[in-house]
């Protein structure tokens, strides 16, 4: 080995030491993840102060470079995989899916061509099979791996502007509720339209998209000029869990020769059992999805999925092939995912959903989802036992929200009684909330998909809530 190779090399015996090391830190950690406050959120002084130093010229030893990430690192995150982190979209990872990435990261495999990496390649193609299953989506559709839901949304709009405007999109317009996620509008933002363009349409009682509201928006583009070319609909809106009328959305839009794309980037796994299916009919309809497996298939984060009805147009919008890249066009039927998505150098997201459902089985996953929707209908059903506190949104794909609002307290206050218990509540390190805005009034929104999330667990965090906002409104 040349001196420079060595410095830049663990021996064997050092890289055992170090990676035995990692494993058994994560070990304790998923063994014990009760033990960590949910949250903790230091300010940034006081991080800068702990973490900021000068690039270090001279190299130290592994476990003391290990040593710091657990003592300064680990305890000043938020344990978004704790079983009482409720707040946004919970990721509560699993082992196996680690442990994948680890192995992606450690072969250092390439994912972006053919050449590069052929069973990488393959194995992400029968992976993105498993998901067009688990979804009931017809053959012809494809995808790839994406860092997840943002660029998904983003990957699909592109290829539905390139596929249905061209170049001359300044007219294009497109529909969705306004409970979308702001992915959607970041994508339209990036792809270059005007803004305005994505119209933000009225939703229902439960915050689904109102049909009659898209039939008048359309009607007013097309009177005023304007080329409608794509909606999209929600398969588990973050707010609330809202899923759109998805069949009829599909029916409308090929009706009218529009893109009909799907925000699932949160609900779409949903899919894998029973009672999702059934919420999300018409879900096989769309011209494209976003669908996240860290989200509700509790994988790593930066495992997303982008899936569509026709994969060429995927081609169509990406393909761009430089010369020093000639070597990687070979025989027809190798695929070269650089061509399909924005990424050229791509890991190997694949192999953690492939090692996940391999060594777990697709019946651990669906029934893991399955108890994301009872634990938010139990949090539902604890809400409702308590006089003081109403609910906001039932519980929807694992989703739910509430608000206090014991009678002779002013809105306002009870506004504010909401927001300060959640606040309390992650000052507490017990639990996470988040809350949001709906209808004009603050509630609290908790998804409790974890799959170590207990009925105890729920409770405790109401009670906790509860105990909080009474000491409040004594004040
Ligand atoms: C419905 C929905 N769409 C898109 C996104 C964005 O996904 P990501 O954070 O993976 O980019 C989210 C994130 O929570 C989401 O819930």
């Amino acid at each position: 080995m040349t001196e420079i190779n060595a410095r830049l090399r663990l021996s064997r015996e050092e890289m055992r030491r170090l990676g035995y090391a990692v494993v058994d830190t994560l070990v304790d950690y998923h063994d014990a993840r009760e033990k960590w406050d949910v949250s903790r959120v230091p300010s940034r002084a006081d991080l800068a102060e702990k973490l900021s130093e000068s690039i270090p010229m001279t190299g130290s030893d592994p476990l003391s470079v290990l040593r710091r990430f657990e003592e300064e690192i680990v305890p000043n995150i938020s344990h978004v995989d704790h079983p009482q982190f409720y707040a946004f979209v919970p990721g509560p990872g699993n082992f196996v899916g680690a442990m994948a990435e680890t192995l992606a990261a450690g072969f250092n495999v390439f994912a972006g061509t053919w050449l590069g990496g052929a069973a990488a390649t393959e194995t992400e193609l029968v992976v993105i099979e498993w998901l067009k299953e688990i979804c009931g989506l017809p053959p012809s559709f494809g995808g790839l791996f994406v860092s997840g839901g943002s660029v998904a949304n983003l990957t699909a709009l592109a290829a539905a502007r390139h596929h249905l405007l061209g170049e001359s999109f300044s007219k294009g317009v497109a529909y969705c509720s306004d409970q979308t996620h702001s992915a959607v509008d970041r994508a339209f933002r990036i792809l270059g339209f005007p803004s305005g363009s994505l119209r933000h349409l009225r939703v229902d009682d439960r915050f689904r998209l109102d049909m009659a509201a898209l039939e008048e928006a359309i009607a007013a583009d097309l009177a005023n000029g304007m080329k409608p070319f794509c909606v999209i609909g929600n398969a588990g809106t973050t707010n609330t869990g809202a899923v759109d009328p998805l069949d009829e959305l599909a029916s409308f839009c090929s009706a009218r020769d529009l893109w009909f794309h799907v925000d699932g980037a949160y609900g779409a796994s949903a899919a894998i059992c029973e009672r999702g299916r059934k919420v999300l009919t018409g879900l096989e309809k769309a011209d494209s999805i976003a669908l996240d497996p860290h989200k509700w298939l509790f994988q790593p984060f930066e495992t997303g999925c982008v899936l569509v009805r026709n994969p060429v147009l995927l081609r169509e919008t990406f393909r761009i092939l430089p010369e020093y890249m000639q070597d990687t066009v070979r025989e027809s039927e190798e695929v070269n995912f650089c061509d399909y998505g924005v990424q050229l150098s791509r890991s190997f997201r694949a192999l953690k959903v492939w090692m996940s459902f391999q060594v777990f089985g697709r019946d651990a996953f669906e029934a893991a989802v399955e108890h994301g929707f009872e634990m938010a209908e139990y949090a539902e059903e604890s809400i409702l036992r308590r006089e003081d506190w109403v609910i906001a949104s039932a519980a929807t794909m694992g989703i739910l929200s509430f608000r206090y609002a014991p009678p002779g307290i002013a809105p306002r206050d009870q506004d504010r009684i909401t927001l300060e218990a959640s606040r309390r509540l992650h000052a507490s390190g017990k639990a996470m909330v988040s809350t949001t805005t709906l209808k004009g009034r603050s509630v609290i929104r908790m998804c409790p998909i974890n799959p170590s999330t207990t009925r105890e667990g729920i409770d405790r965090t109401i009670d906790q809530l509860e105990d909080i906002a009474r000491g409040l409104r004594t004040r």
